[in-house]
């Protein structure tokens, strides 16, 4: 009796242990840009700049960025690549200035973004996002160079189980642990 009542707790644990795992992987957030209110301004140190806050933050394909700023003094500018770097303002691919922005990052890859506000971009006021491929997470095999194309084929499912019977093992140690 003890032993399947155990066995039951074991596995009800693992299993929301499970459930909090997938729900946090899944899950899109609105996220802040800067962290905090008021960081969509020029940066008064390196240390301060938004790339700094962006570098150490984690982006997913449904997320979405928020920007929280006076509209009648300050705009969002999505622009490509090459206007990020040129700071370049005159055509962006999309311009917002209601002071309450929201912009969903809908695929993986960079996103750009300046200021719209003249000289504003040059003195930092700018930032790159990016998004990470969603299979990026779970795919632990590196690519398969050229050379391989020739050589036998390996189920692509190896790798894949493997993880999968690692984070269960994984997962059954942390909950003995937790109970024992
Ligand atoms: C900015 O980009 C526009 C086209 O998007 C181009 O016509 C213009 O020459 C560029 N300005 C500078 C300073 O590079």
């Amino acid at each position: 009796m003890a032993g399947l009542s155990t066995t039951l707790a074991c596995s009800s644990l693992l299993l929301s242990l499970f459930l909090l795992f997938s729900s946090f992987s899944a899950e899109a957030k609105d996220i802040l840009v800067g962290g905090k209110a008021g960081a969509w301004k020029v940066p008064s140190s390196q240390s301060d700049s938004l790339n700094a806050w962006a570098e150490s933050t984690r982006f997913r394909v449904g997320d979405s960025l928020v920007w929280k700023y006076d509209g009648a003094k300050d705009s969002v500018l999505q622009v490509t690549k090459e206007d990020y770097v040129s700071c370049n303002t005159t055509n962006p691919i999309t311009q917002y200035k209601d002071g309450n922005t929201k912009v969903e990052l809908d695929r993986p890859g960079p996103f750009y973004f300046v200021s719209g506000v003249k000289g504003n971009c040059e003195k930092g006021q700018k930032f790159i996002v990016v998004v990470l491929t969603p299979r990026h997470r779970y795919d632990i095999s590196p690519a398969p160079s050229p050379a391989e194309f020739d050589g036998p084929a390996v189920p692509p499912t190896s790798s894949a189980s493997s993880f999968k019977g690692g984070l269960v093992v994984g997962l059954g140690l942390l909950a003995s642990g937790l109970l024992f």
